[in-house]
């Protein structure tokens, strides 16, 4: 902790000297002021709570808050301990199959409580913040939320737990980085990915095909995915059972960013020729016509890629896809 923000150990106002004495909103130096007491009640467990849930109210407001929480003493422990102690609800060991399903049903009936989610909220905005990114990456913290992803109850609870956590993977692969796509790929958030894609709720679906995205746009992880044919037709064959169960449930959005997943699939020479055989067929012939009518971005990927799949096929007697690799 060599860079303690002066506020935290000195007990002036964040932000150093006055910054209303040049002309700035005086209400800025109060909204530091203020979240800089809201950070120091963090480490106090009786004022923990309120803390919480101020902090991640007001995070819009306090425009570094992600750097003030990284740097001061023992924040980040207290969010991760709160996160941490939901952990034996999630996945109880050495109980038996009848007494895991008993605790199990026994937090879907649980209300999950505001500070938790608060905890997701304050992290996503440490995850944000481009001074705190790749501490937040060195520190490993996105492997606290993995249990998280690992789950497969469908109940509200663990949907909200789920979708929170995404959250704080998505707004980390919202930057375009190299380095934040590799630390993901090396720590297997694919497979973690793929399991939302398959059994989550519309929206932390939507999430996880959004990070699936951003994960193949870069050259990295498009490599990571095209590199086995196991890869390929893991990630391939989800894809297309989220766009089957689209044809009865259509939802634009989480539409639109399969369709640029699969574009981007179909840059990739084998992967392209692959898709000839395992592009869905609802996808080629209008049935989503009507659910892109006022996305003209969509309806354009789409034409691309049935371009690009129609161009790109290979017979497979060429060898020109993954079928040789199988
Ligand atoms: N360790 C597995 C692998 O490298 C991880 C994995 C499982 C995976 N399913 C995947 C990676 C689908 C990419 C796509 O293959």
């Amino acid at each position: 902790m060599a860079n303690l923000p002066p506020s935290l150990s000195m007990g002036t106002p964040f932000g150093g000297p006055s910054t209303s004495a040049a002309g700035a909103p005086a209400n800025k130096d109060r909204n530091l002021a203020s979240a800089e007491q809201l950070v120091l009640d963090l480490s106090n467990p009786e004022l923990r709570e309120n803390a919480l849930l101020e902090l991640s109210k007001k995070r819009e407001l306090f425009q570094d808050l992600a750097p003030l929480l990284w740097n001061s003493f023992g924040t980040i422990a207290a969010l991760l301990q709160e996160i941490v102690s939901i952990y034996s609800v999630l996945a109880p060991p050495n109980l038996t199959p009848a007494q895991s399903n008993r605790v199990c049903n026994s937090l879907a009936l649980l209300q999950i409580p505001d500070t938790l989610i608060s905890c997701f909220h304050t992290l996503q905005c440490v995850a944000s913040h481009s001074d705190t990114r790749m501490l937040f990456l060195k520190a490993h913290i996105p492997l606290y939320l993995y249990p998280f992803l690992n789950t497969t109850s469908k109940s509200r609870p663990f949907e909200y737990l789920r979708l929170t956590s995404l959250g704080v993977i998505g707004a980390l692969v919202k930057v375009d980085d190299t380095e934040v796509i590799s630390f993901l790929l090396s720590t297997e958030i694919i497979p973690l990915c793929l399991r939302t894609m398959e059994m989550g709720s519309e929206l932390s679906k939507t999430v996880a095909t959004f990070i699936v995205q951003k994960i193949l746009l870069d050259d990295v992880g498009m490599d990571y995915i095209c590199t086995t044919a196991e890869r390929f037709f893991a990630v391939g064959r989800v894809l297309g059972n989220m766009v089957q169960s689209l044809v009865e449930q259509p939802s634009p959005r989480l539409l639109k960013h399969i369709i640029r997943c699969y574009l981007r699939l179909s840059d990739n020479p084998r992967a392209c020729a692959a898709l000839g055989s395992c592009l869905p067929d609802s996808l080629r012939d209008g049935t989503f016509s009507n659910c892109l009518r006022e996305d003209q971005i969509a309806r354009r990927w789409l034409q691309q890629l049935v371009h690009n799949v129609g161009v790109g096929r290979v017979p497979s007697h060429q060898g020109g896809g993954f079928e040789h690799m199988l």
